[in-house]
């Protein structure tokens, strides 16, 4: 049974979000309306989740003694890890201690905080089909497994980035200096390891929303969403909509890949399965333990965002995966390098018909940072992607 307190009382339910960014924003917010004491951290201040939460608190989170001393000190119920570039190993002592509880699981935001634990996890541990791969330490250990199995084309990506960073395709003999430098030099922490995979030629890619929540029985249940269909470019996502038409056979086996994952990774929250579907074929790409940027489309397309099922399945709630309409989502990026920039154009955006916007308040922007995102819903997904996609381009974001 969940009880909720009220917040700054002395029985507020306390929850804390590594990780304050556009998809915590949204989570906070969900876990505000249901009356949760906040706690949003990140590394830089005045971050989108910040701005919507009752604490903001500004540390480096990959520092194990930062991370205890806050944890430590804020004593929240839930730890939240909206992000990868946590010292997980510190969460593991923890929850271990009994301190704190970690959303799903501490192991969980561990695997998943580099591409060796959670592949190792889905291929060799669970047998889940995923592209052929090989981790390396060297350019020399790179090119012997290319040679030896790997083949071309591949893709190198640094075992610890996101985002596409770091990431790049080898088509021939020719590019594997470039691609290794790349890796070495969009690593998160550069410590010269990297993942090569064989390129696999899918037809499309999906993310599989998945949720573990408290069914009426008092046990774990796991619900899906619909699949989310998106566009990358380089790596980072740009477009996605819902629902993706699927083959019923791929379906059923992206939905099992699912299941297999999450329930070893285990926990109460919702998951972001990565998926390649050629035909009937699927493979297990990576998984995110938290709600996932393709997602951000569930905000105009189902009853319950993935960012409301993720506050109602840790708080131990029920979940409602169901589609309310089909819809799209385009990314909008900052185009420029400036503090505190404007953005022009909104009211052009929101005339195009069944839109709406997401401007995160991010206080710095790059060229190629996320600053927004635009949202669309319609009676089918080719309409929506297009007023998607208009209305993001409406949105001209310049300096001051
Ligand atoms: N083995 C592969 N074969 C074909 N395409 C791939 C392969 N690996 C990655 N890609 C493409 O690159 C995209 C990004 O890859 P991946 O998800 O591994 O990187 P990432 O940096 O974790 O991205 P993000 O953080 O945005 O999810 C994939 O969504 C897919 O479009
Ligand atoms: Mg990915």
């Amino acid at each position: 049974m969940t009880t909720l307190g009220t917040p700054l009382s002395p029985h507020a339910t306390k929850v804390m979000l590594l990780g304050s960014g556009e998809l915590g924003k949204e989570v906070l917010i969900a876990l505000q309306r249901l009356g949760v004491e906040t706690i949003a951290v990140d590394r830089y201040d005045n971050a989108p989740g910040q701005q919507v939460a009752h604490h903001a608190r500004t540390i480096t989170m990959s520092d194990p003694a930062q991370l205890k001393a806050l944890i430590e000190a804020e004593r929240p119920h839930l730890v939240v890890p909206e992000i990868e570039a946590i010292a997980t190993p510190m969460l593991e002592e923890l929850e271990a201690a009994g301190t704190v509880r970690v959303i799903p699981t501490a192991r969980a935001a561990r695997l998943t905080m580099d591409r060796e634990g959670i592949r190792v996890l889905a291929a060799e541990t669970l047998g889940l089909p995923t592209s052929p791969y090989k981790f390396c330490n060297s350019l020399q250990e790179l090119q012997a497994a290319i040679d030896s199995g790997i083949g071309y084309p591949c893709i190198v990506k640094p075992v610890m980035s996101s985002s596409g960073k770091g990431q790049s395709k080898i088509d021939g003999p020719a590019d594997v200096q470039k691609a290794w430098d790349y890796a070495m030099a969009g690593g998160r922490v550069s410590h010269g390891r990297v993942i090569v995979e064989g390129f696999i030629d899918f037809d499309y890619e999906i993310t599989q929303l998945t949720v573990r929540s408290v069914g009426a029985d008092g046990q774990i249940a796991t619900s899906f969403c619909d699949p989310i269909g998106h566009v990358q470019v380089s790596g980072d996502y740009v477009e996605s909509w819902q629902p993706h038409p699927m083959h019923p056979a791929a379906l059923e086996k992206s939905r099992q890949i699912a299941k297999a994952v999450t329930d070893n990774l285990g926990g109460q929250g919702l998951f972001g399965v990565e998926l390649f579907v050629k035909g009937q074929d699927v493979w297990f790409s990576e998984v995110s333990p938290r709600p996932h940027d393709t997602g951000l489309v569930t905000l105009c397309t189902q009853h319950q965002s993935e960012f409301e099922l993720h506050a109602r399945a840790i708080l131990g709630l029920p979940v409602d995966t169901g589609l309310r309409n089909p819809g799209a989502s385009a990314v909008i990026y900052g185009g420029v390098e400036a503090q505190g920039i404007v953005f022009d154009g909104v009211e052009e955006a929101l005339r195009v018909p069944d839109t709406d916007l997401r401007l995160f308040g991010k206080p710095e922007s790059f060229a190629k940072r996320r600053m927004g995102v635009a949202l669309a819903r319609a009676a089918d997904v080719d309409t929506a992607r297009r007023n998607a996609k208009l209305a993001a381009s409406k949105v001209k974001p310049r300096k001051a």
